[in-house]
């Protein structure tokens, strides 16, 4: 019995904190959002962008717009055809792969001229279920994470906590 609600508190625990822990909202130049004349190398300095959490770009929406490019179109700042824009001034982008992606404004010389360019670096959730719908996580060893709560919310040990939760409550 002991037992069982140590199982079920440890399943409840583990399955909350990797949900909490989930996805941030980057709100792409804070207050100042999406805009000209803006340090969007310094803005994007000091964070850490995870797989799951969403870049979101604020801006007047006739006076700019937002292309998700490759390393070449960021550096010469080429612009994409215009279907491919993020238009709405207030776009959301989920990050889905981790690695570098590039980000830029399409109006004008906004990117060439008026620094509307951001450029990040995604980086896998240690351990925690990738937000794509794998029944069960790739058998590939995590990379070494110097967080300890990191390696605690492993994808094995989410399911294996959610089996024993389960069975708790068929078996009980
Ligand atoms: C980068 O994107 C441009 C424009 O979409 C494309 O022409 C080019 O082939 C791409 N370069 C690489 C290395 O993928
Ligand atoms: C942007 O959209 C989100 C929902 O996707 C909403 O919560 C937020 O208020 C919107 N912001 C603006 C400035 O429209």
């Amino acid at each position: 019995m002991a037992f069982m609600q140590f199982f079920t508190i440890l399943a409840i625990v583990v399955v909350f904190l990797s949900s909490a822990a989930l996805a941030t909202d980057h709100i792409v130049g804070d207050a100042k959002g999406w805009t000209i004349n803006f340090d969007y190398d310094g803005w994007a300095k000091d964070k850490v962008f995870m797989v799951g959490d969403n870049l979101i770009f604020t801006y007047q929406k006739d006076k700019h717009n937002v292309f998700k490019v490759n390393g070449t179109a960021f550096h010469d700042c080429t612009i994409p055809p215009a279907n491919e824009a993020y238009i709405s001034g207030n776009d959301t982008i989920t990050l889905l792969t981790p690695g570098k992606k590039w980000y830029i404004c399409g109006v004008g010389k906004h990117c060439a001229d008026l620094g509307m360019r951001l450029a990040i670096n995604v980086v896998s959730r240690a351990g925690a279920p990738a937000p794509t719908p794998m029944p069960m996580p790739m058998p590939t060893p995590n990379p070494p994470s110097n967080s300890a709560f990191a390696n605690v919310v492993s994808g094995y040990q989410v399911v294996a906590a959610a089996m024993v939760a389960l069975m708790v409550m068929i078996f009980a």
